[in-house]
């Protein structure tokens, strides 16, 4: 079918989620999204996930015109993976404040500090630093990859609090940490847990390695996102204290509606993750906005870090 786009003039949520399905089909697209996305842009996507899947599925998606509805790390990844097809981040201005933390630089100055060591960079990081990285990881799988690596020595980026995580589960390897944090997960405390466990105390409380150490020891279940939700669906308690972004409460409470679901703290908006709507998508299909282009000379390096990742995951 084809839209004249001309003679549209979309009103309604509803009007734009129809003609957003329309779009795709007519240029067959592919709409990825990530859990921390609006409703909205999680209702048109065709496939929503965290971080590992979402790399995964970039790799076997059949069309070559990829919408990464998510932050620019995740569209790049996307790119890095699959560089002959057309990815595109419907608003360049969601970007991930973490992944600005580190530069190629500081690890190009640790390496050098540390030269047996291997790189492990969160892929929450830009094409440059992964280009210096021996390998990717995720927070479903970076506790597998420092332990499985042949490397004693590691230099973790740039997430101080995941790292530290590992550390804790892989005591025998030393693990140099940059001072990186989420926004979003870093400014919760203790007290935010203590004050949910008092008010649900039959709730399970399940956290993102991304919050700080003293939040992480209060969990019952720490784990990625993917592993949050796996958590939910196979436990036979029915109420849960979620402790990352708002928008896997959202996701939970559509998959499970039997289920309650509680966020940890109402300050866990990721407001990045928030910034790409409807429209942004709309214009990307029509006008072909917000496409992910890689230098050459980081493209073949930055993905190899992704791919000795994707492998052993
Ligand atoms: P996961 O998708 O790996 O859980 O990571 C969360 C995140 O912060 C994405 O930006
Ligand atoms: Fe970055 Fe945190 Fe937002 Fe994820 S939730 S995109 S790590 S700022």
């Amino acid at each position: 079918m084809n839209i004249n786009l001309e003679h549209i003039t979309v009103k309604s949520i509803n009007e734009k989620i129809e003609l957003v399905k329309q779009l795709k089909i007519q240029k067959k697209a592919v709409i990825l999204a990530h859990h921390y996305q609006s409703m909205a842009i999680k209702e048109v996507a065709d496939i929503i996930g965290d971080s590992l899947e979402l790399s995964r599925k970039a790799t076997q998606v059949a069309s070559d015109l990829i919408i990464f509805c998510g932050v620019h790390f995740m569209a790049e990844s996307a790119k890095l993976l699959s560089p002959k097809k057309r990815v595109y981040l419907p608003n360049l201005n969601a970007g991930c404040p973490m992944a600005d933390m580190a530069t190629r630089e500081w690890v190009l100055e640790k390496k050098k500090e540390h030269p047996s060591a291997a790189v492990v960079s969160y892929v929450n990081t830009s094409a440059e630093v992964k280009a210096v990285s021996d390998i990717c990881c995720t927070s479903s799988n970076a506790v597998k990859i420092v332990r499985e690596i042949s490397s004693n020595e590691i230099i973790f980026v740039p997430d101080q609090n995941l790292g530290s995580y590992v550390q804790k589960l892989v005591p025998s390897k030393t693990i140099h940490l940059w001072r990186g944090f989420c926004p979003t997960h870093h400014r919760i405390g203790a007290e935010a847990v203590m004050s949910m466990k008092a008010k649900y105390p039959e709730a399970k409380i399940l956290i993102h390695p991304e919050c700080k150490p003293e939040v992480v020891e209060l969990a019952d279940v720490v784990g990625s996102t993917a592993q949050i939700i796996k958590a939910c669906e196979e436990s036979d308690q029915t109420e849960f204290v979620i402790g990352t972004e708002l928008g896997v409460v959202e996701s939970l409470k559509k998959q499970f509606p039997s289920k309650r679901f509680y966020l940890l703290d109402e300050a866990m908006v990721c407001p990045n993750m928030k910034k790409t709507t409807l429209d942004d998508v709309i214009n990307t299909l029509v006008n072909q906005t917000g496409e992910i282009i890689i230098e050459d000379e980081i493209q073949s390096s930055a993905s190899q870090a992704i791919w000795a990742m994707l492998e052993r995951s």
